[in-house]
């Protein structure tokens, strides 16, 4: 009875990634490409065919020609069927059924694929090495359009809100994400559309763009939860004290814990030796006595310790 729900929830985890990420249909299988789409909320391509196969102008699921992580869903590890990974200066696009040139400034391109635009010359300059997914090699796709991101200071700019679905234990909310072509360091103002200063975290913001973190936080600026969290030195000094801590408190503990039971062992030994010499001293004593009252009844009998038999006497 209790197996096949968990049984159920195990098949539906195993196959989430097939949901979520692609259809269902296999090589050869006959598709709509007009039903390949953005999901709600996560913004991710989804089409009618399935993980190794793309919906082709045939309308039939075609091989992939080409992937864009290392390890893509759906092959087999060691897969000899793997597509290829697009060289430099080329990219896979979100159907991945080839690769294709970066294309130049003002060409379309498919949402978030900054790496799909071609990089300005200046890109080493322009280029995001905060890894915050401001641009890729200076260039920044801004709806469906590619762009580098060179806007300086006080300069008109282009600016993208998206709404994803975000999860958190138990609940969802939205996150807008706001990307822009301002240089990195700056931020596209929502209201003036003008290249501002990015503020520091915890200042006062209005709009999660005036972001060193892309949130909005109770008006403050605060970090994105989306995004990895650098702790700061304390943080590290803190886990260390707390760790050492721990370490020294267990061993102190233990050492404490086995000096009380060698205390109660040594008070049983005593209490224990105390007792056999009581035990002793009685046995010597009541020799004494017994001793004492034959010598008396023998001087009365007549008759002389010899007789007692020794043993009745003890060794001593
Ligand atoms: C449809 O196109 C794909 C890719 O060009 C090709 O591999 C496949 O054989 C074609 N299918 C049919 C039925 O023509
Ligand atoms: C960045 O863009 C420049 C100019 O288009 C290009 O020469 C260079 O190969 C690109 N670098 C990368 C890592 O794509
Ligand atoms: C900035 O980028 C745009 C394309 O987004 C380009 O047309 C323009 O020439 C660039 N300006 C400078 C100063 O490089």
């Amino acid at each position: 009875m209790t197996i096949t729900p968990i049984f159920l929830l195990l098949l539906s985890l195993t196959f989430v990634p097939f949901f979520a990420y692609a259809g269902t249909g296999n090589f050869g299988d006959p598709c709509n490409q007009a039903n390949s789409r953005l999901q709600v909320g996560t913004y991710q391509f989804w089409s009618e065919c399935n993980l190794v196969t793309y919906c082709a102008s045939n309308q039939t699921c075609a091989h992939r020609g080409c992937r864009r992580d290392e390890f893509p869903f759906g092959y087999p590890p060691n897969s000899k069927d793997l597509p290829p990974k697009c060289s430099k200066g080329q990219f896979c696009p979100d159907e991945m059924h080839e690769c294709q040139d970066v294309m130049p400034v003002g060409s379309p391109c498919q949402m978030n694929r900054d790496d799909q635009c071609e990089g300005p010359p200046n890109h080493r300059e322009l280029e995001d090495l905060t890894h915050r997914g401001l641009n890729v090699n200076g260039s920044v796709c801004l709806n469906n359009v590619c762009m580098w991101a060179n806007v300086t200071l006080g300069e008109d700019c282009v600016v993208e809100n998206t709404a994803y679905t975000a999860y958190t234990a138990g609940s969802e909310f939205i996150d807008i994400v706001s990307r822009d072509n301002c240089r990195v360091g700056l931020y596209c103002d929502a209201q003036q559309l003008k290249c501002m200063q990015e503020r520091e975290e915890g200042e006062q913001c209005d709009a999660d763009k005036e972001r060193v973190s892309i949130f909005l936080l109770l008006g403050i600026c605060g970090s994105d939860a989306a995004f990895a969290h650098h702790a700061g030195k304390w943080v590290y000094a803190l886990v260390v004290i707390g760790m050492t801590t721990a370490v020294v408190g267990t061993l102190w503990g233990l050492f404490w814990l086995h000096g009380k039971q060698r205390a109660a062992e040594r008070e049983r030994r005593l209490q224990y030796w105390k007792e056999q010499n009581a035990f002793h001293q009685n046995l010597n004593r009541m020799k004494e006595v017994a001793r004492a009252s034959i010598m008396s009844f023998g001087n009365l009998d007549g008759l002389g310790t010899n007789s007692i038999p020794r043993s009745f006497m003890g060794s001593n």
